[in-house]
């Protein structure tokens, strides 16, 4: 492959190159790591970039001698450690056997290879030898005997950085871990607006952009899961960056537990951006000979703005991060029980349900919640994988036999991290469950969490996993996890510090002892609706249910958000009854599908409620979507609106080759004498022409993409239009 990383000898600088961007460390005169630059490509060396001035208060590293000018504390770093000198933000504490708080890193060694490292225990970003190459740099503290080990992964075609760090204790000493960040990105200069994705459950990943002032804006995750209050994603871009254009850079974490994201502005207008693991709760011992690896972070710049800042993320995420079977094809469109029935059917009613999702050509039905142990209610059972044989009317081997001899293939819920007290495992395990010795724990939908961060947990609940998932022909699992980690303690260890980081380990190996074992299995993540949606779950489950929200209004938020970072094929999208179950809100059918559709869809719903009219309106949707499928996956996707600001919201999806597109716009906020709203498009092929198969119309792709295409006005609330535009020779139509 031709080399994205340069190491100028001379200069000792480290130059990552993507097709369009350039990334640059320097090895200094001291040994000390700096960044020097991160933007659009550039040649040579950039540490002319740097100044130098007696910075007062600002503390001088012993080795500097007299120059008073030199000091961490203003000088733009790498992988900032606490006890240097530096006062901002580290990104790297180490606790020494003595109690002392400092770390000195300096450069050590370097390789670089062709391929992207692979993380031990860890999700990462995966390519072959020829799609990347990996910069390995070693840095060691000579006092501590402790080495880290910073890992970049470049893919130059997809504009992408990653990063990552290993920590190895190389002496004797009992050293601690106080905090380990992934990324830490220092900016010279530049006045910046800070992106963040916050919410709650049933309103995730609403987008937030503030300026960068003075101080520190934090944000994170103590839940032990990624959380529905911020993804583990941020933006950063210049003030005047759009959709399409201007600079912005992302940062999005491959991990699913608890995380922090900062970004510090400090008195010398230096701005400073960081992203790693949550440091509350977390104490890592490392003894002589022991290592810890820090999570992946996917860096990503982009100079054309965030619509192609996020397709850049969506192209690693679909081939660089999914994986499987179910990365390249499309996934089934299934029929879920829940908002149907939720706990309360029998055997009997999801057979009805099933001869419905056959009748409207979907491919799966999917037993939700409600099928295993004693499980009524949200109250008992989680743990007891054992199937309700009664609540079916049979084994669920004979069962999934009826549902496949309807044509249809059969999907089943599981929540295998959790255990109500009221259960069967719980009374035989007490200590399986996170509880603090002495105290009461914490309920949360009245369910504890088993402790992950031990092995005969994952291995008894995978075991038992595998006996359901082998009585028969189980084609899909949506893996849901609804609480949060509150009482943290494990029986296993005396290191209450590092029991988050090792039970998402123990999650990861579940997960991919699971892909491993079960091949063809579709696995779809879940958490309370979007609780977990990060980069770290898509290594292993394709798809993640977005929202518990399904109001297609409120969707449209929650997608918009999401598809900031995540491409559209991870998006679980369905349609559901109105008025909607959650606010009341009553949406026609049409623009519901057309929300569902920027998403893997299906249906969420009792099709016998409805009138045969809307059924064959249901069957129609779904051949529209199966047809359209292919597109909306693999497609470059453009958001067309600001769903917080306008009336209306619009999305774009463009074939790689431009020769068609999907649009899609909902009218969200209906006014009396209305104006048009003109629909800027983007991305199509310029001076050409546009064909619009439902309109029977013919536009100049200039002229859509410069003034836009105006959506009707009609006396309908929450109308909807799916357009397919296909590109158009002139020759083939009459142009007036
Ligand atoms: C969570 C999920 C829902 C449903 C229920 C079942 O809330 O997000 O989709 O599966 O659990 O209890």
């Amino acid at each position: 492959m031709a080399d994205s990383i340069f190491f100028d000898s001379e200069a000792k600088t480290f130059s990552l190159n993507t097709a369009h961007t350039t990334y640059q460390l320097q090895i200094d005169r001291y040994g000390v790591l700096l960044h020097l630059y991160y933007g659009a490509k550039a040649v040579g060396r950039m540490d002319f970039l740097l100044t130098y001035a007696d910075r007062g208060t600002s503390g001088n590293i012993y080795d500097a001698g007299n120059h008073r000018e030199y000091s961490y504390d203003a000088l733009p770093q790498e992988y900032p450690t606490s006890g240097m000198g530096d006062f901002r933000s580290p990104a790297f504490v180490l606790e020494n056997e003595d109690g002392s708080v400092a770390c000195d890193l300096r450069y050590q060694s370097h390789e670089i290879r062709d391929g992207k490292y692979a993380l031990p225990g860890l999700p990462a970003v995966y390519a072959d030898e020829k799609e990347a190459q990996t910069l390995e740099v070693v840095l060691t503290d000579d006092a501590a005997r402790l080495t880290v080990r910073l890992l970049y992964g470049v893919l130059p075609e997809n504009d992408i950085i990653t990063r990552s760090a290993i920590i190895e204790n190389d002496g004797d000493k009992k050293l601690r871990l106080k905090k380990v960040l992934s990324a830490n990105l220092d900016f010279l200069t530049g006045k910046f607006d800070l992106v963040t994705f916050y919410g709650r459950h049933a309103m995730e990943r609403k987008f937030q952009r503030e300026t960068v002032t003075h101080g520190a804006k934090v944000i994170g995750s103590r839940r032990g899961a990624s959380s529905h209050q911020y993804n583990p994603m941020m933006l950063l871009c210049e003030k005047n960056t759009t959709e399409h254009a201007g600079i912005c850079y992302s940062m999005q974490f491959v991990y699913s537990g608890g995380f922090t994201g900062l970004c510090e502005k400090d008195g010398y207008d230096q701005t400073r951006w960081q992203l790693g693991l949550m440091d509350e709760k977390f104490s890592y011992p490392l003894s002589g000979g022991e290592s810890f690896v820090a999570p992946e972070v996917i860096l990503s710049c982009s100079t054309g703005g965030f619509s192609t800042l996020s397709q850049q993320l969506h192209a690693c995420i679909k081939k660089h991060v999914c994986r499987g079977k179910w990365r390249d094809i499309e996934r089934p469109v299934l029929l879920n029980s829940w908002e149907a029935f939720y706990f309360s059917f029998t055997g009997e009613e999801l057979l009805g349900l099933a001869d419905q999702a056959a009748e409207l050509g979907m491919d799966m039905l999917v037993m939700d919640d409600g099928w295993f142990g004693k499980r009524d209610d949200d109250n008992s059972g989680l743990g007891d994988w054992y199937v309700n044989e009664e609540k079916l009317g049979g084994s669920l081997g004979s069962f999934i036999e009826k549902i496949n001899e309807k044509g249809l293939k059969f999907g089943i819920w599981f929540e295998p991290e959790m255990v109500n007290e009221d259960s069967d495992l719980y009374r035989k395990h007490p200590d399986w469950a996170f509880v603090i010795p002495g105290r009461n724990p914490v309920r949360c939908r009245n369910q504890l969490v088993l402790d992950f961060s031990r092995k005969e947990v994952v291995d008894y609940i995978f075991e038992q996993t595998c006996k359901v998932l082998d009585c028969g022909n189980i084609e899909y699992l949506k893996w849901d996890y609804n609480r949060s980690i509150i009482d943290v303690f494990s029986h296993e260890t005396d290191e209450q510090g590092r029991v988050l980081y090792d039970y998402i380990l123990g999650l990861y190996d579940f997960l991919e002892r699971l892909n491993q074992r079960y091949p063809d299995l579709l696995i779809e993540g879940c958490s309370g609706g979007g609780g977990r949606f990060d980069a770290g779950m898509l290594y292993y489950t394709p798809q993640i249910w977005t929202s518990d929200n399904t109001d297609a209004i409120d969707r449209l938020r929650i997608q918009y958000g999401t598809s900031f970072g995540y491409p559209l094929s991870t998006m679980g999208a369905h349609v559901s009854a109105v008025p909607n179950e959650m606010n009341g809100r009553v949406t026609p059918l049409n623009t519901r599908s057309i929300v569902a559709m920027a998403g893997t869809y299906g249906y969420e719903m009792d099709p016998r409620l409805l009138s045969d009219e809307e059924r064959s309106e249901i069957k129609k949707q779904v051949a529209v979507f199966k047809k359209y499928a292919p597109l909306i996956h693999n497609g470059n996707y453009y958001r067309l609106s600001d769903p917080f600001a306008d009336d209306y919201t619009a999305w774009l999806v463009v074939s790689e080759d431009g020769s068609e597109a999907l649009l899609s716009a909902v009218i969200t906020n209906e006014r009396c004498n209305p104006l048009p709203h003109y629909v800027k498009l983007a991305g199509l092929a310029p001076n050409c022409y546009y064909y619009n198969d439902t309109l029977g119309q013919t536009y100049s792709s200039d002229a859509l993409m410069s003034v836009g295409l105006p959506l009707p006005n009609v006396m309908n609330q929450y109308a909807a239009y799916q357009w397919h535009l296909t590109k158009t020779n002139l020759d083939d139509i009459t142009v007036k």
